[in-house]
Order: C-alpha cells, then structure tokens, then sequence
C-alpha cells in the first residue's frame, strides 16, 4: 500500500526459518517501511530499528526527527524501518497463524533472540539489494539489533547512532522484564501492570515530580497514579501479551558476545564510524552501559543527554539527538567528549565516595 508518508509493505520467505533455540518456523513475514527512494549508487540508505513496543512506521514515534530538512529526510534518503521478529506489527510473531496448524501460534511461539530478529533483517536487506548502509540508527532494543548486526557484518554500516542501549542486557533490566512477566502472567489486566512497571524504568523520581505534582491538597486520585494507569490501558489497546512476554525474553538474552570470547572481543569486530548517545537519568540503561560500548567500539564518541526524561530521552529529546546526530554525520562533534565525561565522573567520585555520578 502507498502510504502518505511512505511505503508499507510485508514480504513472506515460504522456506523454514530455524531460530537459535532451535525451534522451526516454517514462513516468515516481514512488515517494513520505506521512504523515499534508493538512489543509483545504493549509498543513500538509513536503516531505522526500533525499540520494543515500536513498530515500522518510524514517522509516528519519531515524527520529530522525521521530514524534509530533518535528520530523516525522505528527499534525500532511503530510509527503511522494518517490525521486529515477534512483534505484533506484521512481521512474524504470536498472533501470526502458525501454517503448519492453521492457528495463532499464541504462547507456543518459541523462544527468540536478538540475533534471530537480525536474521530476519538480513533477509529483507539481501531482498532490497542493499549492500551497505549509510547509517544505521536505534535506540533501547533497536540498538540492541544494531550493535548485534555490526558484529556479524562487520562492513554494512558506515556509520552508526547506538542510542540509550547496551551490548549485554544488566541483571537489573532483566529483573525488570521478569517482573513485567509475572503481572502478564496473573489477569486479564497484565499487560496494563506490566506497561506500569515499564514505566518506572523508563523514567524516573524527577521526571515524575515535574510532570505529576499535585496542585492541590488531597487524599486519592493522586495524577501519578491516573498517568499510570493511563499508560497501561493505552498499551492493552495496542499490543499483544504473547508478543511481549517473547520480546522481553528476547531482550533478555541480548549478550553480544555470547559464543564470542566476550564483550570486549565482539565489540572489537565494529568497524563502522559509531555515536554513542546515552540519556544521563536513564535508570534502565545507564550511561556507564554507554561508556562501555564506547571504550570497546573501536571508532566511537559519546555524547551524554542532560534530561531529567530517563530512559523516555530518546524518544523526547529530540532536539537534542538530532544536533547530535547532526554533528556526529558532520565530522564536527567533540573527539575528546569521552575523556570529558570520565574526568567529570572521576572528580565527582572523588567529591562523593561511592556514589552515582547523576
Ligand atoms: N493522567 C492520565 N493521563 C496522563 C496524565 C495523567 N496524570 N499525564 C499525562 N497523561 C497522558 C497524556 O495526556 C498523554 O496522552 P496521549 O498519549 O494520549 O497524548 C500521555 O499520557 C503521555 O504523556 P507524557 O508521558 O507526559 O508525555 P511525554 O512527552 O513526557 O512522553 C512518551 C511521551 C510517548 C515518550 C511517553 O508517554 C511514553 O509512552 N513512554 C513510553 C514509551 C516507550 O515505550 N519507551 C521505552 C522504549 S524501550
């Protein structure tokens, strides 16, 4: 279908795909969007990935980045975003009839990972004849596939804008999606306690306090509690617990030098020109996650967002992202942010003996 803003379009692979816990899936489908137009040369590609609950269409949940002028300019790019294996956007995932039984797959769709839903992006780049793409840009779980993409094809990406993530999911995000699950798992209104927890880790106490005070004195209703409990029912509308619970589980088990000899290793292999953005609040995925990736990525800058919006700052801060951005693709960023940032930590440590830095 032509949309408006770009091309919506779904490819089937009639072959088995065989996932890395070894399960079968005999067709998959991949739901993708393009904007504008691969040029001759095949040089103008931005490949978008997104994060958990997104989907292809990178103009809805991004839309300020999005547009003529923007960083994602479909004038000048050929841009394409496409839905997550497991995910309940048209790629192949829980709600998709499984064809070997004529039934939603439901909670028998297997265990997947990381570098399953890579996989399945390679099929889609192999199908769109793309080669090499001129950036690569993800934030939270798209990040997550796009670290885990320059690790097997070293030579795709040119350049690459890693945003909020990491290159190994923390025993604290993990913890935090187990608790998602256990509410998925207890009634029908889960999937509204799961997006509640979700929340607390996407932002944080002073993003609450500025944007949830109270005006007036009372005793219930508090406007906190009715965010929460918006954010959840806006969830349940859109998305399906199966696919959740797999895509938390998949994130889970994001371990990008697994099989690898480690991180430092994996990471080592990165050959693309990579910005690094980390939001200084985010509990979820925290900076030292970012300088990490850093320190290991051979060519890589940091650059940290001041926001009090948690790990949310990838989404909203896009002002910023995109001066970033900007001046990462214009070879004028800062070369020495990273030593910048150490020392910022390194003095206020001294000043504070064991605790955070933000
Ligand atoms: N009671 C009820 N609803 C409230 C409310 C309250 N006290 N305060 C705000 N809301 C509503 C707003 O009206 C708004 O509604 P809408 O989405 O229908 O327009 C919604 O809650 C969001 O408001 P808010 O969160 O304050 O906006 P924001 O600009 O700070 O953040 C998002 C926008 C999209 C980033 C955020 O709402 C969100 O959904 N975060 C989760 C996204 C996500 O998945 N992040 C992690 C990716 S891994």
């Amino acid at each position: 279908m032509l949309h408006s803003k770009g091309r919506e379009q779904r490819l089937t692979f009639a072959t088995p795909f065989v996932v890395e816990s070894g399960a079968v899936l005999p067709q998959i489908d991949i739901q993708y969007t393009t904007y504008g137009r691969l040029n001759e040369a095949k040089d103008n590609v931005i490949w978008v990935a997104h994060a958990l609950t997104g989907n292809a269409a990178v103009h809805e949940w991004w839309q300020d980045l999005f547009g003529p002028g923007r960083l994602l300019d479909p004038d000048r790019y050929f841009i394409v975003c496409a839905n997550m294996l497991g995910s309940c956007y048209g790629t192949t995932g829980p709600n998709s009839v499984n064809p070997a039984t004529g039934t939603e797959y439901g909670s028998d769709f297997p265990l997947i990972t990381i570098r399953d839903m890579v996989q399945v992006h390679e099929r889609l780049r192999d199908h769109l004849g793309i080669e090499r793409v001129q950036l690569g840009i993800g934030g939270s779980m798209g990040g997550q596939q796009l670290i885990e993409w320059a690790v097997q094809r070293t030579g795709l990406f040119e350049k690459l804008v890693l945003l909020a993530t990491n290159a190994e999911h923390s025993p604290w995000g993990i913890a935090f999606n187990e608790a998602q699950r256990m509410a998925l798992q207890k009634d029908g209104s889960g999937l509204e306690a799961a997006r509640a927890i979700a929340m607390l880790s996407y932002r944080n106490y002073a993003i609450f306090n500025r944007k949830q005070q109270e005006q007036e004195e009372k005793l219930d209703g508090f406007r906190a509690s009715s965010y929460q409990q918006y954010q959840g029912e806006k969830l349940r509308q859109r998305f399906d617990p199966h696919s959740y619970r797999i895509l938390t589980k998949a994130m889970d088990s994001h371990q990008v030098g697994r099989g690898r000899g480690g991180r430092a290793q994996a990471l080592k292999r990165i050959q693309s020109d990579t910005l690094i953005i980390g939001i200084a609040s985010d509990i979820l995925f925290p900076v030292r996650e970012q300088e990490a990736l850093a320190r290991e990525i051979p060519s890589a800058q940091l650059r940290i967002i001041e926001s009090d919006y948690g790990h949310d700052g990838f989404l909203v801060e896009t002002n910023l992202v995109q001066a970033a951005v900007r001046s990462f693709l214009a070879g004028t960023s800062k070369p020495d942010r990273l030593d910048v940032y150490r020392e910022k930590r390194r003095l206020q440590s001294l000043r504070l003996p064991g605790t955070e830095v933000f």
